[in-house]
């Protein structure tokens, strides 16, 4: 008998694994995280599937019907939203199964950093413009920011910034890059990426407050960086005419060619 916790995905029901869906489907009791979690996924669920929605309960109440379900001898498919590594309360409900030695496993789903980066058709690591993405937050009601981890900390690399559960802090979002980024800095929020009613905002620091009305709430992410839009990048090395590597030599003499003792070299470089 297992805990499954399995990441749900963004919203659109297909976008759940393969190993997700089988395990919702094998599993005779599911607990699903009702205020992101699409319902359809629900469909999986076997007939006579025990289905509770955790939004209203404790975590008290989630543990002990996780504990109902192990004295019974039945696996439990735990669904959240999007990937389960982050802003998911699962670290607490682990920490609970540890101390009751109750099995669990966990099945990563696509985060919604990730969708809303395919909604605007754009990849976040440009060579020379990013090569780094931060996942942050704004503080909430719920919780506070640990010391250092600011925007403006994070905002003084240049790095591409998502941030998620900040759309209604939008404000001092944008107080705390201008004085990095530059006003003219591009801004996307993607609202509801991958639900059949997503919308995508785009601006710049400058204009992103003006764009932003009432009906977009809660669940955005607010991506900032020059990456967006860019076209002004280099081409990486990796599929460049010439470029020596490991699964393209360009010569019998290079380290990367095959059964050379210089392979192993590169190998151990990582440069392969
Ligand atoms: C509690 S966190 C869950 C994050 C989730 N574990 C993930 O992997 O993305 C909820 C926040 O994630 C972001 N989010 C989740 N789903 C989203 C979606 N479909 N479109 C845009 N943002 C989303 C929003 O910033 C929202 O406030």
């Amino acid at each position: 008998m297992t805990i499954n916790f399995i990441g749900a995905g963004p919203g659109a029901p297909d976008l759940l694994t393969l190993r997700g869906r089988d395990l919702i489907a094998s599993s005779p009791v599911c607990l699903y995280a009702g205020s992101l979690v699409p319902e359809q996924l629900l469909e999986h669920c076997p007939a006579g599937a025990r289905i509770v929605n955790t939004a209203p309960l404790s975590l008290d109440e989630i543990i002990a019907e996780m504990h109902a379900a192990h004295a019974a001898g039945q696996d439990v498919a735990r669904l959240h939203s999007g990937d389960l590594s982050v802003w998911s309360a699962m670290g607490e409900q682990l920490r609970r199964l540890r101390a009751l030695e109750i099995p669990y496993a966990i099945t990563p789903g696509v985060p919604s950093f990730a969708a809303a980066a395919a909604t605007l058709g754009q990849e976040l690591t440009l060579p020379g413009v990013a090569q780094s993405l931060v996942l942050t937050r704004t503080p909430g009601r719920a919780s506070a920011m640990p010391d250092g981890e600011t925007l403006a900390n994070f905002a003084r690399t240049g790095a591409t910034l998502a941030i998620h559960l900040s759309i209604h802090n939008l404000a001092q979002v944008v107080d705390a890059l201008e004085p990095f980024y530059g006003a003219d800095c591009p801004v996307a929020i993607v609202w509801r990426a991958s639900w059949p009613d997503e919308r995508v905002l785009r601006g710049r620091l400058s204009t992103i407050e003006t764009l932003l009305d009432d009906s977009l709430q809660r669940t955005a992410l607010i991506l900032v960086g020059p990456v967006l839009g860019s076209e002004d990048f280099q081409e990486s090395c990796l599929y460049s005419v010439g470029y020596d590597r490991r699964f393209r030599p360009q010569s019998a003499d290079s380290p990367f060619a095959v059964n050379t003792p210089g392979d192993e070299r590169a190998d151990e470089r990582g440069e392969a």
